[in-house]
């Protein structure tokens, strides 16, 4: 599972997917560049994201907030006081350490050696303290478990420290009267801050949804496997604002929807699982994560969070502004139901660990060996909705006008999609180099195609291929590239 998870990260860097940021320097930790192919990946994500939530819910709009937020949202939003990580230093190799994933790792060794039982009451103990922010609880657990230090091998801990998550810089002027300032650590707070703008101004009635998509920034303390856990990320998150009492009805509903959205790709069930939280934010009365089968394990790629009316209620106590929402459709006892505080289910994504569960979702080493030859291929099995190019138009040689004929077509299928033109190479050379990128596609102009005016059309899965009309070629690839 290692190997196949090293095989689609320089998969992605060979490929134009995925680069390390600032490279040429040596990279900088847990920072992520996407390259040309990557970037059309990651659109295409967004777009079945906003199709599905925005433009397919007649109750829901998008929006797009600024990174940037006045300092006391995130005095409100608990953040300055609560989005901390509980940190561990080892005193021989200098090195710091998030307290619970050491904990974490240790309870998998014991799995691992068949000693269930010693993994069970870690994992007990350890959400006790977590819960109660016991800090030296942590500690104590990490002495008496006989953890080690990963790098120096000793076990000589510092105290545990909470470590806040949040990057601040300076607003204006460097000078005195500058102002501390965030960068977002999630996009919902900047939905939650324009709740009544945009109830206001869409006219927007109980239940609605606000959606949008940005950047969020953590400073993680351990960044590893990848794009899973970054500095800078992206997020995907909706806020669906409800009556007080109709949330758990709600939470079930999105539970459901959420999970259709992933199988609707056409990723096997088993590859998915709800993982239901026991431990919950301060925020939130019912949690759950979507997880998916990575190759290093089930890990978190969309929480589905009940956060009550937590939010907006802090927002109007720290701005003084009211948040409230006036119902006048009649309850059962035909009395209105007046003002409240909406209480917000959130589903909130992570783009870039769906752009590695897609990844790594379609990517196959497949033999393709016939009784007289060895043979081999890389392919990316994505859905053609979110294939980055739909469509390589070859001419079968370089010369008696096929290539003209080609660009022909190509001209044509540029308008409605990401098309790609290639000459150079053998036709089953260039067969392969699309099947590395996922494209559905590959269509050929042969010297037939000068006379009658079709073309083959060859299929990335199957390798089958057929003779279509080029005039055909537009409505095909559309009917196939749609949801
Ligand atoms: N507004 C709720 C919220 O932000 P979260 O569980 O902290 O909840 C939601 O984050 C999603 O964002 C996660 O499920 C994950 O997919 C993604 N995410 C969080 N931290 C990330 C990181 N450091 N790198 C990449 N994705 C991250």
């Amino acid at each position: 599972n290692d190997e196949i998870f090293k095989n689609v990260i320089s998969h992605a860097k060979e490929y134009g997917f995925v680069f390390q940021s600032s490279e040429i320097y040596d990279g900088l930790s847990a920072v992520y560049d996407y390259g040309q192919l990557g970037a059309e990946l990651k659109n295409n994500i967004k777009t079945y994201w906003w199709k599905a939530m925005v433009q397919m819910h007649e109750n829901i709009v998008g929006i797009d907030s600024a990174i940037f937020m006045h300092p006391k949202v995130w005095k409100a939003s608990g953040h300055v006081d609560g989005f901390n990580d509980p940190m561990i230093d080892n005193k021989d190799s200098k090195k710091r350490y998030r307290a619970d994933q050491l904990l974490e790792d240790k309870i998998a060794r014991y799995e691992k050696d068949g000693k269930q039982d010693k993994a069970d009451q870690l994992q007990a103990d350890m959400d006790t303290a977590l819960k109660s922010e016991n800090l030296s609880e942590l500690r104590d657990l990490i002495i008496n478990h006989e953890i080690a230090c990963p790098v120096s091998g000793t076990r000589n801990w510092t105290e545990v420290r909470q470590f806040n998550l949040m990057f601040s810089t300076q607003f204006g002027a460097m000078a005195e009267g500058s102002e501390e300032v965030y960068l977002r650590p999630e996009t919902a707070q900047g939905i939650f801050v324009n709740f009544l703008n945009v109830q206001k101004s869409g006219r927007m009635k109980i239940p609605f949804g606000i959606a949008q998509i940005g950047k969020a920034f953590r400073n993680e303390v351990i960044a590893r496997q990848f794009i899973m856990r970054m500095r800078e990320f992206e997020q995907m998150e909706m806020q669906f604002f409800v009556r007080p009492g109709e949330d758990k009805k709600w939470f079930e509903y999105w539970k459901t929807a959420r999970l259709k959205w992933h199988q609707a790709l056409g990723t096997s069930a088993e590859k998915y699982r709800f993982h239901d939280h026991t431990k919950l934010a301060h925020y939130a009365n019912a949690a759950t994560d979507i997880e998916f089968e990575f190759p290093f394990g089930f890990k978190e790629v969309e929480g589905i969070h009940s956060r009550t009316d937590f939010d907006l209620s802090q927002h109007q106590e720290f701005s003084g502004k009211k948040m409230q929402y006036f119902d006048n459709d009649l309850n059962e006892e035909g009395k209105p139901y007046g003002n409240y505080v909406p209480y917000v289910i959130e589903t909130s994504i992570g783009l870039d660990r769906m752009f590695l569960l897609t990844m790594i979702n379609a990517f196959e080493e497949q033999d393709i060996s016939t009784e007289d030859k060895k043979d081999s291929r890389t392919l990316l099995r994505l859905h053609p909705a979110l294939a980055p190019v739909k469509a390589a138009i070859f001419p079968l040689t370089k010369k008696d006008g096929l290539p003209e004929k080609a660009r022909e077509i190509m001209n044509l299928l540029k308008l409605e999609h990401n098309v790609t033109y290639e000459e150079k190479d053998a036709i089953g050379k260039r067969y392969r180099r699309q099947d590395a990128i996922g494209t559905p596609f590959c269509i050929t102009v042969d010297h037939q195609s000068l006379e009658d005016n079709t073309v083959t059309i060859r299929h990335r899965d199957s390798m089958e291929q057929e003779r279509v009309p080029a005039d055909q070629l537009e409505r095909i690839i559309a009917e196939r590239v749609s949801w």
